[in-house]
């Protein structure tokens, strides 16, 4: 598949500090990417980087092929940057207008496009209106569609769902995935577990300016997934090796309850199946998300503990 983004140990560091360091990663076609950590880990400066907004301190990286920082590298691709102030005065229409005229929109395609995205991010009816009246959401939304204007390629979006109620929430998620299904390229920063589980393919987990992990997201989240199972506690099955590792806690009204630690995605199923083999009643399945937190302390500490390895 065609590597859609590429970057090979790209650090951008302020003066020896901060920033982001030694990020190598690849983003294929039609998928929408997570660059997710915690404030301050490094999200904007490797976007802005990746834009040619800021110079690279070592490391390189290509957009479509493109070395960044040239100006080809920047021609298919739209940015949402984070907290962007607008031209207040002037209204929603004019600002896309205005953006048209900096991407060169040709003229006669101008208005049924602008109407298209202003349709996209739900502005339409309030498109006239002035900046300055706009909610922070509403601004959010006009941002949008002023990164998607020029049909872009690629997309970055630096915490498109900041200013965002839930509505407005789901509203940006659909359109990811719109732009995703029109074969698209979305690079979507964000601190929000939620917001990254429901529409990335892939990840990557930035902490403190380094790249902890990175890979699909699904296989990602497993490091910490777990199982609740509720069963009948009158039958005592030996569990087969391949579940293992679990707790058990006996209830009061007879029943027990599993908490089953999962490997892999069939686990679940396996593990009903088993049950229901050996004639055990399941009264409840509750798969137990992990925080956040716990999947980034996790491959956190597992990075650590790696580089103790690779020490000895
Ligand atoms: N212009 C700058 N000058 C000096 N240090 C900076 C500058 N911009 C960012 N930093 C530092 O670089 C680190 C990464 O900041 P960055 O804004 O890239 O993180 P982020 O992941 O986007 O955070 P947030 O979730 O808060 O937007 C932080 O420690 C920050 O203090
Ligand atoms: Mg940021």
């Amino acid at each position: 598949m065609m590597s859609i983004i590429q970057t090979n140990s790209l650090t951008k560091t302020y003066n020896g500090k901060g920033g982001i360091s030694d990020v190598t990663l690849s983003v294929g076609e039609g998928i929408v990417y997570g660059f997710l950590g915690p404030n301050g880990s490094g999200k904007s400066t490797f976007v802005r980087t990746l834009l040619g907004l800021l110079h690279p301190t070592s490391g390189d990286g290509y957009i479509l092929g493109e070395p960044i920082g040239t100006t080809k590298s920047r021609e298919q691709v739209g940015y949402l940057p984070e907290l962007f102030r607008y031209p207040d005065w002037l209204t929603g229409k004019q600002l896309l207008e205005s953006h048209a005229e900096l991407c060169r929109l040709p003229v006669r395609k101008r208005k049924k496009r602008i109407e298209e995205v202003v349709e996209l991010v739900g502005m339409t009816g309030r498109e006239n209106g002035r900046i300055s009246g706009f909610s922070k959401g509403m601004s959010q939304r006009i941002g949008l569609a002023c990164a998607i204007l020029n049909d872009p390629k690629v997309v970055f979006l630096d915490e498109p769902t900041s200013a965002l109620d839930p509505i407005g929430r789901k509203d940006v998620r659909n359109l990811m995935l719109y732009l995703r299904d029109q074969g698209k390229t979305v690079f979507l920063n964000s601190h929000l577990l939620y917001e990254v589980e429901s529409v990335c393919d892939h990840v990557s987990i930035v902490h403190q300016g380094e790249m902890v992990v990175q890979g699909p997201w699904r296989d990602l989240m497993m490091s910490d997934a777990q199982v609740e199972v509720v069963t009948d506690q009158s039958i005592d099955v030996p569990l087969p090796s391949f579940l293992k590792n679990h707790q058990k806690v006996k209830e009061k009204e007879g029943r027990t309850r599993w908490l089953f630690q999962l490997e892999s995605e069939s686990d679940t199923s396996e593990i009903i199946h088993y049950f229901s083999a050996n004639q055990v009643d399941i009264y409840e399945v509750k798969p137990i998300t992990p925080h956040l937190e716990d999947v980034f302390m996790h491959w956190v500490n597992q990075k650590k503990e790696n580089a103790y390895v690779d020490n000895q």
